[in-house]
């Protein structure tokens, strides 16, 4: 984390876990269990149709309601899907996008993921890009120039206004779910590699500015670990988000000097 330049954000990815009658007794238990101070911004981001709910249950403890995908078109003749401008209509204030689980079961493209964020900033909604490699990729030594790939083609047509509004995850696809962590040197390596892949499209000020996260199987154990890494701005968190205390535990992990 650099708290100096950039916002650290802890952002938990629910998937499709979990009713909307658990989110208040979720809520008060990560009450129970959160640091007095906080350095840092806390999402969750839930299935659409759970977001108003959790922005009621958050407000106490400063939860801000995030979704989890959204339509790359505007309104229309679309059935089931969710619009950017109705995520933004309940109050949604960020969008994941780009999920590895959504490419890979929904075959979202990268043009597909660029779409998507420009329609939540349009509207907006904070989009948090995710990026990251297969374990193919890594073993073929491929990582950085796919994950670079990934976030041009992301980031294609946004100003470095808009720029500051997006958040990147770098969340390898060998590492999700699976309890097999990137180690702080790896996950520090490809983020930093991200951040010069921006400063060479936008310059030092927008690099140094865009808050990069670190996603897959991050936990209550090793998140400070992580977190201590210069260009690991924060974490998106599947399964320790779903423990209100395991999740607690990484919000007081990014309360450490750096
Ligand atoms: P995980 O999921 O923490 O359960 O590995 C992370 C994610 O998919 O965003």
């Amino acid at each position: 984390m650099n708290r100096k330049y950039r916002k650290t954000v802890i952002a938990g990815n629910w998937k499709m876990n979990m009713l909307n009658s658990g989110i208040k007794p979720f809520m008060e238990e990560l009450k129970a269990n959160m640091p007095k101070n906080r350095n840092c911004d806390v999402v969750l981001c839930a299935p659409a149709i759970m977001v108003p709910a959790m922005i009621k249950a958050g407000k106490d403890c400063k939860v801000a309601a995030g979704a989890q995908d959204v339509s790359m078109y505007e309104k229309g003749a679309y059935t089931g899907e969710i619009s950017a401008d109705q995520l933004s209509d309940v109050g949604a204030k960020y969008c994941i996008v780009g999920h590895s689980e959504r490419r890979q079961y929904h075959g979202e493209t990268d043009i597909q993921v660029n779409i998507k964020a420009k329609a939540l900033l349009d509207k907006g909604i904070v989009p948090i890009i995710c990026v990251g490699e297969s374990l193919e990729q890594r073993e073929m030594d491929l990582t950085m120039e796919y994950v670079a790939y990934q976030v041009k083609t992301a980031l294609s047509g946004i100003d470095a206004a808009k720029l500051r509004r997006c958040i990147i995850a770098y969340e390898p696809i060998w590492a999700i779910g699976t309890g097999k962590t990137a180690t702080s040197e790896q996950a520090q390596e490809v983020c930093e590699g991200i951040r010069a892949v921006i400063r060479k499209i936008y310059g030092a000020r927008p690099a140094r500015a865009i808050s990069i996260l670190y996603g897959g199987s991050m936990n209550a154990k090793n998140a400070e670990e992580l977190l201590a890494q210069p260009d690991i701005d924060g974490g998106l968190i599947g399964g320790a988000s779903l423990k209100p205390a395991d999740f607690a535990k990484i919000i007081e992990a990014s309360n450490q000097e750096c």
